[in-house]
């Protein structure tokens, strides 16, 4: 942590970033960009069907309460005044859904998770209800019709929860992905709360136009959304509203950005054709195209990178997602049990130095970028008697650099001009064998800032740097130059280029796994009687192990 006594000469910045998998709050110097504290809690993940996910708002808002106190006693041990904190930034997962009652503030139901797959079958029933010819929904929002986004996990609440019908017909329901949830409870919830998201994590919601900056009446028919439950569109940068308790209270919240906008930012970013990389629970690959809408020809999305103050413009940016990243980790560690911290994934991939044939493909929640296919499921194969758990643990990190692969490829392909080097962040970059196996994968050059958290940088620069704060500017002979690790290939590009096609040959293998309509049914008991729950089949067997050599 930074020397205290350098901290207290001036104005900090604080800011939220809430993960899939955990919670955390940091405190910056916009001086330096240093980071002086923060604090971190997991959050629990619920697993209640096949392809289901889903967290509690509730424990998730404790969380940020939690992070934000534990932080100011840490930097109270500094001797680092709290009231120096002149703003807050808010920076989340991205598309996961809450709706909530705005009289008692309760949540209707769990938050639906970005990598919750119960929609399958709306998504397979909307897709063919478009005109490929006529494809409104990719035009306006930059989208493919996808399990990932929220407005088919809002159809879903809105269609199978009772409580939230109920709601709605009240004129007491509120939507929002989980920005939306944090600002409202932080600015006051049931007493005066600012229902407000930004453009970045509008943008992913799948009823936003990125053109026009609004909610779309048309999308918003489409899939059965009533517009007066949605929250009012902000920039990324300005005042929403001030912390309403806490040690904070008081101060302004002026950053929102969804998780990978601020990495964006907080890795500077700034430019058209600057890109990098976050590994967390998925993986995110954006390049900034300016204020340009770049449409992709190679299966990435068009969508808003920020917009940094009411009067600035809004940037855009060209994303490869990829759904399961670390999430592959944390499942060796947490359904398979073969590891007992995700770090502890580094020393067994060591033992082997390979996975001797052993592909791995994570399609837990079908696939994301470049194939969009819902009905991908996750594979092992090339398995022999010689393979072990080592093996696998080495093939799982060798398909988050074949996954990263093939969406830089991709890039490389809509961008016209070859990233000559991949920049880096997330939680996984602490693993320095998949930092060396990206390199080696991707024939460039892997950099690593040395502040990891450029996430919450982001947030912390863009509520620095609102009107009326100001204390952060985004000038680009301000900012900061960047430290950074830089990891060379090491291999030959054609032994890289075997891997990588018999990782392709594996993809092929997991998709269409799949057929039939999967299962959208309701826990909320309440609801059967009353709706058409015809598609109530729950598939059986997710994982494939294949036996045969490949
Ligand atoms: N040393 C490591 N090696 C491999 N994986 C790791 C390591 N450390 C953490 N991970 C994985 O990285 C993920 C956590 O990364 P991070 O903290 O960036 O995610 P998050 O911010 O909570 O989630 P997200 O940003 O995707 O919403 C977990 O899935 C974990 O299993
Ligand atoms: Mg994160």
């Amino acid at each position: 942590m930074a020397d205290a006594k350098k901290a207290v000469l001036g104005p900090l910045v604080g800011a939220v970033d809430q993960g899939t998998s955990s919670t955390r709050f940091f405190v910056f110097n916009p001086k330096t960009a240093e980071l002086l504290n923060y604090h971190q809690v997991e959050i629990k993940q619920e697993f209640p069907k096949e392809g289901w996910v889903e967290e509690d708002p509730k424990e998730i808002l404790q969380s940020v309460y939690y992070c934000i106190e534990k932080t100011c006693e840490k930097l109270k041990q500094q001797s680092i005044e709290i009231s120096n904190i002149k703003a807050i930034g808010v920076t989340n997962q991205r598309e996961t859904t809450v709706v909530w009652d705005k009289v008692t503030g309760e949540p209707l139901y769990n938050a639906l998770v970005w990598l919750d797959l119960r929609t399958q079958a709306t998504v397979e029933k909307l897709s063919k209800s478009i005109s490929v010819s006529n494809n409104f929904v990719k035009t306006k929002t930059g989208l493919p019709i996808s399990t990932y986004f929220s407005a088919v996990k809002l159809h879903w609440l809105i269609g199978n929860v009772r409580k939230v019908q109920k709601a709605i017909e009240d004129g007491r329901a509120l939507f929002g992905t989980i920005d939306s949830w944090l600002i409202w409870n932080l600015t006051g919830g049931v007493n005066g709360g600012v229902h407000c998201t930004d453009v970045s994590n509008a943008s992913r919601t799948m009823i936003f136009n990125i053109h026009s900056l609004q909610w779309d009446e048309e999308l918003c028919n489409f899939f059965g959304i009533p517009m007066c439950i949605l929250p009012r569109i902000r920039s990324s940068s300005e005042i929403y509203g001030l912390m309403k308790t806490g040690p904070l209270e008081g101060m302004p919240i002026s950053g929102c950005l969804g998780d990978q906008s601020a990495a964006l930012v907080g890795q500077m970013c700034l430019q058209d054709g600057q890109a990098k990389n976050t590994y967390g629970t998925g993986c995110f690959l954006l390049c900034n195209t300016g204020q340009k809408c770049v449409v992709s020809e190679h299966g990435l999305l068009t969508t808003v990178a920020y917009k940094l103050g009411r009067e600035e413009p809004v940037y855009y940016a060209l994303e490869g997602s990829v759904a399961i990243a670390g999430a592959v980790v944390s499942w060796l560690k947490n359904n398979m049990k073969i590891i007992n911290a995700s770090k502890d994934i580094e020393k067994l991939a060591e033992q082997v130095g390979s996975s001797y044939g052993c592909y791995f493909v994570p399609a837990f929640s079908g696939l994301y970028a470049p194939y969009w296919d819902p009905s991908a499921r996750g594979i092992i194969c090339g398995l022999t008697q010689f393979t072990n758990k080592c093996h696998i643990a080495f093939a799982a990190l060798e398909a988050v650099c074949f996954q990263v692969r093939e969406i830089l490829d991709a890039m490389n392909r809509d961008c016209g001009i070859p990233l000559k080097h991949l920049q880096v962040d997330g939680g996984m970059t602490e693993n320095k064998i998949l930092m060396q196996l990206q390199a080696d994968i991707l024939c460039i050059p892997v950099m690593k800032p040395s502040m990891p958290e450029t996430t919450a940088l982001g947030a912390a620069m863009a509520a620095g740097a609102a009107e009326g704060v100001r204390v952060w500017s985004l000038d680009p002979k301000d900012l900061s130059v960047v430290q950074m690790e830089k990891f060379q290939p090491r291999i030959k590009a054609e032994e890289s280029e075997v891997r990588y096609s018999t990782w392709k040959k594996a993809v092929m293998k997991s998709m269409g796994w799949v057929m039939t309509q999967s299962s959208e049914g309701s826990r909320d008991p309440s609801i059967f009687a009353s709706l058409t729950l015809g598609f109530y089949v729950v598939s059986s067997m997710v994982i494939l192990i294949g036996a045969r050599y490949i």
